[in-house]
């Protein structure tokens, strides 16, 4: 039986999983105008940034200085990813409404990108979210490598959901499962969406895929169909880790919101908005963006052009 909602959150990670990994270094007012720009598309969500140790990630070294002069739009949950407790502190510093811990269910991911042991970043992650549910900040969980780790290859269904139960237990409000290279497969996708979906049901749960291989759309048709309502997405495609090795772009947002919309699904999402913002991307970042949209615009558009024109 199909599952497929009506309505469906999308989340966007440009302003953090998009930058995170680019080479040339934005400065802060062309982020604070992508991220009010991306404010008025319909976003449930937005990433803006992360507090991340500025030799880490420097590209994202001016998180502060974004999150202060960004224009909240209250109709948006404003996010950051956040690896340990002095991330947390400068976070809930900003005011910010949701803070991101993360860390990975592949213990050679998780030393590789935040060097540390799975164990030794859920004992910090614990105390952060303790910390953070003594505010009004919520906190939320995203879990890498769920469908698979570039130095590890599969990680055990059961281990992932190990993982995915001691955080539930620990009372976040949201758990985002991360295809951090791209390695989910629908029938994978189906299976882990329905085992979460029944471990997680009075939470928000949220699937963060990535384009890789080319399957971020399909995976996304499969979590849908078993009931996922929330995807993280990234305007024109860009994006990935930076310490893990092959990582590349998230499943585009423009591609993403098209498809849902020309099938009927309410995202909420300005496709039109959308494409406005995305169009500045390669200027931005000095390159080429996968987006397929950007180049061959909504299915429609050329048919209105040709009958407007006779
Ligand atoms: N924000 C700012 N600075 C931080 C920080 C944070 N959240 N956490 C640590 N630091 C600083 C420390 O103060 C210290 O600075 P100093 O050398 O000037 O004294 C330095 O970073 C090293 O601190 P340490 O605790 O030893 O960290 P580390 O070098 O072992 O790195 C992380 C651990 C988690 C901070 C780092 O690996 C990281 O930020 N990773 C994020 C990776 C990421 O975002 N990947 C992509 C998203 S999945
Ligand atoms: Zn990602």
């Amino acid at each position: 039986m199909s599952h497929t909602p009506r309505q469906v959150h999308i989340q966007e990670v440009s302003p953090r999983d998009g930058l995170q990994n680019e080479c040339r270094f934005v400065d802060t007012d062309a982020k604070v105008a992508m991220v009010d720009a991306l404010s008025e598309c319909g976003f449930s969500k937005i990433e803006v940034t992360s507090f991340t140790s500025p030799r880490a990630i420097p590209a994202l070294r001016d998180a502060e200085a974004v999150m202060h002069r960004i224009k909240r739009n209250p109709n948006v949950v404003y996010t950051a990813l956040v690896p340990n407790m002095r991330g947390a502190l400068r976070a809930m510093e900003c005011q910010i409404d949701e803070i991101n811990v993360v860390m990975s269910v592949s213990e050679s991911h998780n030393r590789a990108n935040l060097r540390m042991s799975r164990e030794e970043s859920f004992v910090q992650l614990r105390d952060v979210i303790s910390a953070v549910k003594s505010t009004t900040s919520r906190i939320n969980v995203s879990l890498s490598t769920v469908f698979g780790c570039p130095m590890e290859g599969d990680i055990e269904e059961d281990d992932v959901f190990a993982w995915v139960e001691k955080f539930h237990a620990l009372g976040v409000d949201g758990i985002t499962l991360c295809d951090t290279t791209g390695m989910a497969y629908p029938r994978q996708v189906g299976r882990i969406a329905t085992r979460a979906i029944a471990l997680t049901s009075e939470i928000d749960l949220t699937f963060h895929f990535h384009n890789t291989r080319g399957i971020a759309l399909a995976n996304t048709l499969v979590a849908l169909d078993a009931g996922v309502t929330r995807f993280d997405a990234c305007l024109g495609g860009i994006g990935g880790c930076p310490y893990a090795p092959g990582a590349t772009g998230n499943v585009c947002t423009e591609d993403l919101v098209h498809m849902l919309e020309v099938n009927g699904i309410d995202t909420g999402v300005d496709l039109a908005s959308v494409l406005n913002v995305s169009r500045r991307l390669p200027e931005m970042i000095g390159h080429d963006v996968p987006s397929h949209l950007l180049k061959a615009g909504h299915r429609l558009t050329k048919a209105t052009q040709a009958a407007t024109q006779d």
